[in-house]
């Protein structure tokens, strides 16, 4: 069975809710739970199928954890893991720099040689910008507690079920 590992960075907790959420919706795969300000790089090496979410903070600025979290994983081999990000952001306040964390995140792993999985069309969803964004599809889950809380359900409902049969 494939070792899965939900490691979330956060400031107030939305992204934490998020991860709990998809951790109980994968229940039967024992997906472990972690805050990544808590992990070192052997959570990522140990892992067979990553899934990551950070929160946007600043203009387009990675949650401050995970910066601490790259630099260490700078030296790590990551080649060849599957990666599924998620993403916390405001749409409305923050439209020029929506989920651009997650951007970040992805750009990290592609580059370590990961597969990331888990697009998501943009359909559904209203901004301007979004680094996050790759040959016009998300390339995660974008979630807006913010604005749009009562469809975060809804779409970890869809997305899980979209991940479930690479698990
Ligand atoms: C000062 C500030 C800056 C923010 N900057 C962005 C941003 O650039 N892009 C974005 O999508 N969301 C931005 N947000 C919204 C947060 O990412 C959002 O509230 C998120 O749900 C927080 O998740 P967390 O509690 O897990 O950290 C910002 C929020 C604040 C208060």
């Amino acid at each position: 069975m494939k070792k899965i590992s939900i490691i979330y960075g956060t400031c107030t907790d939305h992204t934490k809710e998020a991860a709990e959420l998809i951790a109980s919706k994968l229940s039967q795969f024992n997906p472990e739970l972690h805050n990544v300000a808590d992990c070192g790089a052997e959570q990522f090496e140990q892992s067979d199928f990553l899934i990551l979410g950070t929160s946007t903070w600043g203009c387009g600025d990675l949650q401050d954890d995970w910066g601490d979290m790259l630099d260490k994983l700078s030296g790590a081999n990551l080649t060849g893991k599957q990666v599924a990000l998620f993403g916390l952001g405001d749409s409305s306040g923050f439209s020029d720099t929506f989920v651009d964390g997650m951007g970040e995140l992805y750009h990290f792993f592609s580059d370590k040689g990961c597969n990331i999985v888990g697009h998501v069309p943009t359909d559904g969803y209203s901004f301007d910008e979004s680094t996050a964004v790759v040959n016009d599809e998300f390339i995660g889950l974008p979630l807006d507690m913010d604005n749009e809380e009562d469809q975060t359900e809804e779409r970890v409902e869809s997305w899980v079920s979209e991940l479930k049969p690479l698990l």
